[in-house]
């Protein structure tokens, strides 16, 4: 049976909503994505298959996907890996894994039937009946946060999710879609947001306390800034595609004594930069969701898990990362 739970792994609960996860996930926007991503060049479905696998094998359980992701390829693959897993493994598996994703935020989606209509769609695609976590998945809605926090209540209800979340919620925000739930009895589970050594903005802009004081988890996406923080890119190999726009050659050579940085401290435990990127949002006390492509790349995230930084090396790499933002 695949997802034999090897004894280090941790279970996190999502807030106070009584869904256990991994403390690593893993992340698939990439699953099926052209347009960001380069699906089908480089990569294709048996490559994520494999991903698939692995990260059941390595005792990962929590996938993060949205119904936006390859225009619901994504959640189709995720049903289909699963279902041929089931097949191979036993219907049990599916008890294993623990599924999120998003609700769109699309400008005509105004009511609150809008929602469970598009929560049906991704059942549909993932070929589940009920998914543990409903993210709204960015805050500019043509509805309110209340009307949506309304109709993740039915969602819960219906029993069409087990937990609610939100993603790209600022600290007034999931202050208002927290209370909002609250008037049902329903805890806010989660809001998924970017967070890695480069983006440490929810240390200081009131995110992790407000999280820590009302029992929301962070989920943190984005673990290797988008490949940034692989150590595979430099001013002389930048990142391809739309990510070479959003991330400058002077941005990569800005970071570069950074990432010399992050390399030794990986070398110090035998270990590869994207794991210590990855085992760093660990310790500070949110799930990371690295994306992943492939088996290899599936299987050395994986390898984030089951060690931890020493206390001293967080805190030697936060003072790195706070020099490289104070020099920008
Ligand atoms: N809620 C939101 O608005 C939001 C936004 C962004 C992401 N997310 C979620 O968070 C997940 C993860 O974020 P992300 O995919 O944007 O970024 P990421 O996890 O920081 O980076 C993933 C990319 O890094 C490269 N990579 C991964 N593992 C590697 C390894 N071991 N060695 C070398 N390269 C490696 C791969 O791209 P290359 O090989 O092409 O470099 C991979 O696609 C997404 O899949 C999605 O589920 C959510």
């Amino acid at each position: 049976m695949l997802c034999p739970y090897p004894k280090w792994m941790k279970q996190i609960e999502l807030g106070s909503s009584g869904v256990k996860v991994s403390s690593l996930g893993i992340g698939t926007w990439a699953w099926g994505d052209n347009l960001y991503w380069g699906y089908g060049k480089g990569y294709g479905e048996n490559d994520l298959q494999l991903a698939f696998d692995e990260t059941l094998r390595a005792g990962i359980d929590f996938f993060d996907t949205a119904e936006i992701y390859g225009f619901g390829k994504s959640e189709k693959f995720i049903g289909e890996f699963l279902r041929i897993a089931a097949q191979r493994d036993g219907a049990s598996i599916r008890d294993n894994v623990h599924i999120a994703t998003k609700f769109a935020c699309l400008p005509y989606r105004v009511t609150k039937s809008s929602l469970l209509r598009a929560l049906r769609g991704s059942l549909k695609r993932l070929g589940v009946s009920q998914v543990d976590l409903y993210q709204i998945h960015w805050n500019f809605a043509a509805m309110s946060i209340e009307t949506m926090m309304d109709a993740m209540a039915e969602a819960v209800e219906k029993k069409l999710t087990r937990a609610v979340g939100v993603s790209n919620y600022n600290v007034e925000q999931v202050r208002r879609a927290h209370k909002r739930l609250a008037q049902h009895n329903i805890p806010l589970a989660s809001n998924q947001i970017e967070y890695n050594l480069l983006q440490r903005g929810a240390e200081f802009n009131g995110m992790v306390e407000t999280c820590r004081e009302l029992n929301v988890t962070i989920i943190a996406y984005s673990p290797m800034r988008f490949g940034v923080l692989t150590g595979k890119y430099s001013p002389t190999n930048p990142l391809p595609g739309a990510r070479g726009r959003q991330f400058s050659v002077a941005y990569l050579a800005q970071i570069e004594p950074f990432i010399a940085e992050l390399k030794k401290v990986a070398q110090k435990y035998d270990k590869s930069i994207p794991q210590v990127a990855i085992n760093w949002v660990m310790q500070r006390g949110a799930i990371p969701i690295p994306g992943a492509k492939n088996l290899k790349q599936a299987q050395e995230n994986a390898g984030a898990l089951g060690w931890n930084l020493a206390r001293e090396d967080v805190e030697f790499l936060n003072e790195m990362s706070t020099r490289v933002h104070a020099a920008r």
